[in-house]
């Protein structure tokens, strides 16, 4: 029996932690407030908080929760680890209900159930609404299932306990605002996201909500400067510095600004070329729309496609895989790309509920589409994306992530000449997101091919219309 004296120790918000060193619950709340502002520090932090009481419970259990964020296989055997350690201090040293709960919803996450994740995570919210760990993580996970009403209601169901006093409100403003957003309640979400950069001006999620809100309506300029402004807040926090960089050049692509495009991938964000996966995320999405537009990108397909090749096979977030698929498929890898599909078909095989549904019926099709594309066989793409292309939001990601398996699908129909298909889904574009300049660029282009020059003039107006007005 260990000779540890236990005792229970609150957070900054009360919340209670079984532990036996006096500083472990101090530095475990900075390593949890370092997190939710995308700092880099978070390591450090929780380093010091397992160094104070090296039987920390959830030291133990957010070590492997944080393991879990880099959705790669190589840390499964460490994640292994922490869910033993945390097992063994409660033996020690006992566990609330709470810190039970956290090592079951680790477990689950760790064998890739999410449903059972979330169930433990929402049992523990229930009674303990200021756990903004277990908050977030639910959030996290409600992010990759494309479940945009949870990512907004899994906060709201929590907001009667938190208050402008409650360490950290803001950040579950922040959280809000984007929940709002994925919603479509740009209004909302605007003006919660703004109060919680009030709050904290480095508040990068709430900062990032809002440049959502201002991706979706098209109101490219304020983008540009709402970045540009709050830049020093986040220059320096984690890799997510490089998700706003991506914002930034998303707004620009609108513009037509493509120059300056390549040269925030090359000087911001492909500076550092990381195999993290929301890193290659980023610019592979990057590289496929430039692409897309006729925009020569040289060689920079190949060391992104090498990163892809050495994740191939995680199948941690479907995703992910299919961005590690475009790239694989853009510079032309085809036996790498087909080896990953039918590897993405085998796991959905080996796998139950969610995972199973999602790889196999979203996530390898989807990636089957996209070497379908760069393989010319724009026909099976159309074939492969129209039929479920409502349900490609179930492999997650924002709406603005999202957007460029619907425009895989519009490029695919006017390369295969279907242009009845690419009418239609750029008449439904238009309609939905009418300040997008791409929008109104493609469609004039189907409406020309069709041989409606009327209609090709007016579109080809409305797109030169907003790149003058948004370029003033
Ligand atoms: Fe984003």
């Amino acid at each position: 029996m260990s000779e540890r004296t236990i005792a229970t120790q609150n957070d900054r918000r009360n919340v209670p932690y079984t532990t036996s060193g006096e500083d472990a619950v101090r530095h475990f709340d900075d390593a949890i407030s370092s997190w939710l502002g995308f700092r880099r520090e978070t390591d450090d932090h929780l380093k010091l908080a397992l160094k104070a009481d090296p039987d920390f419970l959830m030291g133990h259990v957010a070590r492997g929760y944080f393991m879990k964020l880099f959705a790669v296989r190589a840390l499964d055997g460490r994640v292994g680890e922490a869910i033993t350690a945390a097992k063994q201090s409660a033996l020690q040293g006992g566990a609330t209900q709470r810190e039970r709960d956290h090592i079951a919803a680790l477990s689950a996450w760790h064998r890739d159930d999410w449903q059972g994740a979330l169930e433990s995570w929402e049992k523990i919210l229930l009674d303990n609404p200021l756990d903004v760990l277990a908050l977030k993580l639910a959030y996290h996970i409600y992010f990759y299932l494309g479940d945009a009403r949870n990512i907004r209601d899994s906060v709201a169901r929590v907001l009667y306990a938190w208050n402008e006093d409650t360490p950290g409100h803001g950040f579950v403003l922040g959280m809000y605002a984007f929940g709002l957003e994925e919603c479509g309640d740009y209004t909302n979400a605007e003006a919660v996201g703004n109060r919680a950069v009030e709050i904290n001006p480095a508040d990068v999620w709430a900062i990032h909500a809002v440049v959502h809100v201002l991706e979706m309506q098209g109101r490219h300029r304020e983008g540009t400067d709402w970045l540009k402004t709050s830049e020093k807040t986040w220059i320096n926090c984690n890799n997510f510095a490089n998700h706003l960089w991506w914002h930034g050049a998303l707004l620009l692509m609108d513009l037509e600004r493509y120059h300056a495009v390549l040269d925030g991938y090359d000087s911001r964000i492909r500076a550092e070329e990381t195999d993290e996966y929301l890193d290659i995320v980023n610019a592979a999405s990057l590289l496929w729309r430039l692409e897309e537009t006729g925009i020569d990108v040289g060689g920079r397909w190949v060391e992104l496609a090498d990163k892809a090749e050495a994740h191939a096979r995680d199948h941690k977030l479907a995703f992910a895989d299919a961005h590690y698929m475009m790239a694989l498929a853009a510079d032309g890898r085809i036996e790498s790309a087909e080896a990953m599909i039918q590897s993405m078909t085998a796991h959905a095989k080996a796998s139950e509920g969610m995972t199973a549904t999602i790889y196999g019926e979203i996530g390898a099709p989807l990636c089957a589409a996209f070497l379908a594309y760069s393989c010319g066989d724009f026909d099976r793409t159309v074939e492969l994306l129209r039929p479920m292309r409502y349900d490609l939001r179930y492999i997650g990601g924002s709406a603005a992530q999202q957007d460029i398996f619907q425009r895989l699908l519009v490029s695919a129909a006017v390369r295969a000449g279907r242009l009845g298909i690419a009418r239609s889904l750029m008449s439904e574009r238009s309609a939905d997101r009418p300040s997008s300049v791409w929008n109104w660029r493609t469609y004039a282009r189907v409406l020309a091919a069709l041989d409606d020059e009327p209609g090709a003039v007016a579109a080809w107006r409305k797109a030169r219309d907003l790149v003058a007005g948004l370029t003033l």
